[in-house]
């Protein structure tokens, strides 16, 4: 059944795609971008040769090798490979382990078609940066770039081709896990980021070996999983999506993204696997994407348990839709060549869905060479460099966020004696964090480590853990079943409290290293209580009882509830998981090597209460306005409405002091630039570097607007005492927003130009614009 010849099909199809291509032109879609003839035509040849069968194949993605990232494991492989059943695999690396395997496919397979090699390459692959949650905190998208640009590298070393890479959802949620995994709340630094991603990973051409094809997932609206509970539901208005949710999928698409996942949860009711207005009408005809879409790992396959039906009808729906490649599922494998023949999908779905595939393929170079260069000898040379090292110490530091620093007590001196305690302390694996790719713990440098390659001996150290990680036996057991090593000190909380304390008492300062093990962040695990865990909780009490200074130096993937910890502590440094060079980064920052830069680009609540949390609220008809006594006003009783600390903020070992802000004109017409500007001078002693934001509000509209949001940013590194002026182009661009019509426009009135150091820390200045002087 499945050695059915194609040719005519195929030549239907060439004709299909020469109209759409012309269609595409003539509209002048963005994205149009005129089909390489090259490729064209060795495609049509190709698939001129392929049975159905072959063709369904290349729509099938398997897990094999060294990693299981979900519930299911994929089976007969080799044999798969070896009968052109399987277009590409996942979670196998190594060039001994690709080549065997691609080999198969390029040598034993009927037409020799070569396979993908994916892999969640998220934030770096053997050489690792922070999560990307931190990564976010530099606001430094040089830096993101070549975080991407150097895990390409180094995977595609490694035999990799694909990465499931950048993770753009916007998630406003932290008790979600998974927020560890993308940028935070905000859709402008979102956008930013997942287009400097795309870049690093995808360089300049995707044919180069050192490149990777980015896939931007979860698409879509994943991070607003109800309760922040991982698979749940997701139901928002169609406004709010293209508001917020939506613009960091488009930016990676029009980066050039070589392929979209679809996401587990449901848009608008139908999941996003099955639903051909997110997939097929939005992503395609609107965003012009030309690239292929994998769904998540058994997407397909769940579809039946969020009741859409048998799974034959959940590989029609997904096909349909827009799907061209199932993860794992292997439905399409299965009911493909069954649904054709009934005449429930049409053969030209199929030869669409695997032309995109193909042309994946062929953009990347594997038809020219399916081993991409990659050696073992290539592999030693590229991969965890000095220099990437080198490259991993600087992110880290920059992603580092001064939370609290009172009475200067960072940075240390390099002498007297330190207590450093906490479980994180002299830990190496959870300095990976949640999903760390090959990255190696036999390769990370340790808080314990990097203290002492930093101060040598000029300072002495106690070190004591004080505390395991977690002490729930339960949580325990699970984060263990889960993957993550949670290294247990058999001692009983009070010898470990006793040991620490005494250190604490011995020294001049305390520096406890608490935080998340690795796996109570990332994919499936989301927390209700998002506290450091109470044994640790109790150790720092323990330690602040002493009397002596504590520096609290935190390792987590989400924001986490602070309260006690920010009354109590003298300084607060989130470290987020840094990854490789995480000690040494730490100690660069403790010791003032480096002088802290990093700002929060997701907010933390003050308790799990007001979540969900986010700077760019709306105001309401009864906003709060700060009168404590104020009944029948938008308030909890039992805890203010600001958060502990806001998007944008982190403080530096120096001050900036910022001006008045200056506009060129308050009075605006159509397309004019208006030039915002401020002077920022660092009123400090030390050289820094601040990140200047610029927010935007439109009081009135035609529909309500958030109270601000982010409309740029600028980095300016000031020597002690040095001013520099910063200066924002805005345009009528920066004032568009999605209408009640879902139109994307702006509309004429009062703008307040805001300027500072976080979203609450701005000075403002109002401007008119108006559409036209007098009417057309
Ligand atoms: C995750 C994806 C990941 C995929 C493959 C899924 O469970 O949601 O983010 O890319 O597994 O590992």
């Amino acid at each position: 059944m499945l050695n059915v010849s194609w040719r005519s099909e195929t030549k239907r199809e060439m004709k299909i795609s020469r109209l759409s291509l012309i269609g595409l032109l003539v509209a002048g879609s963005l994205h149009a971008q005129p089909l390489d003839p090259q490729m064209n035509a060795f495609v049509n040849e190709l698939m001129s040769r392929m049975t159905l069968g072959e063709k369904i194949g290349q729509l099938n993605l398997l897990s094999v090798g060294f990693d299981v990232t979900g519930p299911l494991l994929s089976q007969d492989a080799d044999a798969k490979v070896r009968q052109g059943l399987v277009g590409g695999v996942f979670n196998t690396y190594t060039p001994v382990a690709v080549r065997k395997l691609q080999a198969l496919a390029v040598k034993e397979s009927r037409l020799g078609i070569p396979l993908l090699f994916g892999y969640d390459v998220i934030h770096g692959y053997k050489t690792i940066f922070p999560i990307p949650l931190g990564l976010a905190s530099t606001w430094n998208l040089d830096s993101i770039e070549q975080s991407a640009r150097i895990a390409a590298a180094e995977a595609s070393a490694d035999g990799l081709n694909w990465t499931f890479s950048p993770m753009v959802d916007i998630a406003r949620d932290p008790r979600w896990g998974r927020i560890a995994e993308g940028a935070g709340e905000d859709p402008y630094l979102g956008t930013q980021i997942a287009g400097a991603m795309v870049h690093g990973y995808q360089g300049a051409n995707l044919s180069q070996s050192n490149a990777l094809m980015a896939c931007v997932k979860h698409f879509a609206l994943y991070g607003a999983v109800e309760a922040g509970r991982d698979y749940n539901t997701v139901d928002m208005s169609r406004r709010q999506m293209f508001e917020y949710y939506l613009p960091p999928y488009r930016a990676a698409v029009e980066a050039g993204a070589g392929s979209v996942m679809s996401s587990f949860n449901e848009v608008d009711a139908v999941p996003a696997t099955a639903n051909r207005w997110l997939l097929t009408d939005l992503l395609r005809s609107q965003w012009g994407f030309q690239g292929f879409v994998v769904t998540d790992y058994t997407a397909i396959m769940e579809m039946s348990e969020h009741g859409m039906g048998d799974l034959r009808t959940d590989a029609e729906l997904a096909l349909k839709a827009g799907v061209d490649m199932d993860m794992v599922s292997e439905l399409f494998l299965k009911h493909l060549p069954e649904l054709s023949a009934h005449g429930d999908i049409t053969e030209a779905m199929i030869n669409q869905s695997c032309r995109r595939i193909l042309e994946a393929k062929y953009k990347l170079g594997l038809f020219a060479d399916p081993y991409r260069g990659c050696t073992e000898e290539r592999a030693r040379m590229e991969i965890l460099t000095p220099e990437n090292r080198q490259a991993a110490r600087k992110f880290a530091e920059q992603s580092f966020v001064l939370l609290k620093n009172d009475a200067q007590i960072l940075p240390l001196k390099k002498s007297g004696t330190i207590a450093l305690v906490g479980p994180l302390a002299d830990d190496q694996s959870d300095l990976l964090g949640p999903w760390h790719a090959a990255g190696d713990a036999r390769f990370v440098v340790s808080v314990r480590t990097g203290i002492s390659n930093v101060a040598g001996s000029a300072a002495t150290v106690r070190f004591a853990k004080g505390a395991n990680l977690v002490d729930d036996p339960a949580l325990r057991k699970l984060l263990k079943k889960f993957g993550s090593e949670i290294s247990v000190d058999p001692r009983t909380p009070q010898d470990l409290f006793a040991e620490a304390v005494d250190a604490a008492q011995k020294s001049d300062v305390v520096v406890a290293v608490l935080g998340e093990s690795s796996g109570m962040s990332g994919e499936a695990a989301s927390r209700s209580d998002i506290g450091l865990p109470e044994c640790q909780e109790e150790l720092l009490r323990a330690l602040v009882a002493t009397g002596k200074p504590v520096v609290l130096v935190l390792m987590n993937g989400r924001p986490l509830t602070l309260n006690w910890e920010s009354e109590h502590c003298g300084a607060i440094l989130e470290t987020w998981f840094g990854g490789t060079e995480a000690g040494n980064a730490v100690a660069d920052a403790l010791f003032g090597d480096y002088n802290p830069s990093g700002k929060l680009t997701a907010t933390f609540p003050r308790n799990v209460g007001q979540i969900p949390i986010y700077y760019n609220h709306k105001n309401t008809g009864r906003p709060y306005k700060g009168d404590p006594g104020a009944k029948y006003v938008s308030r909890y009783l039992d805890v203010p409405n600001d958060p502990l600390f806001a998007f944008g903020y982190g403080l530096s070992y120096t001050t900036f002091a910022y001006g008045e802000v200056k506009l060129s004109k308050t009075t605006l017409t159509g397309n004019e630039t208006l030039l915002a500007s401020v002077t920022v001078t660092n009123a400090g002693q030390r050289a820094g570097e601040e990140t200047v934001q610029l927010y935007l509000s439109q009081p009135v509209a035609s529909v309500t607007r958030s109270v601000e949001d982010l409309r740029g940013f600028q980095k300016v590194f000031l020597q002690p005492g040095e001013t520099k002026e910063v200066t924002f182009r805005i345009t009528p661009d920066d004032l568009k927003f999605y209408n009640g019509k879902l139109e994307y426009d702006w509309e004429p009135g009062e703008f307040i130009v805001r300027i500072g150091g976080s979203s609450t820390q701005l000075k403002s200045a109002t401007v008119h614009w108006n559409k036209t002087t007098h009417a057309p």
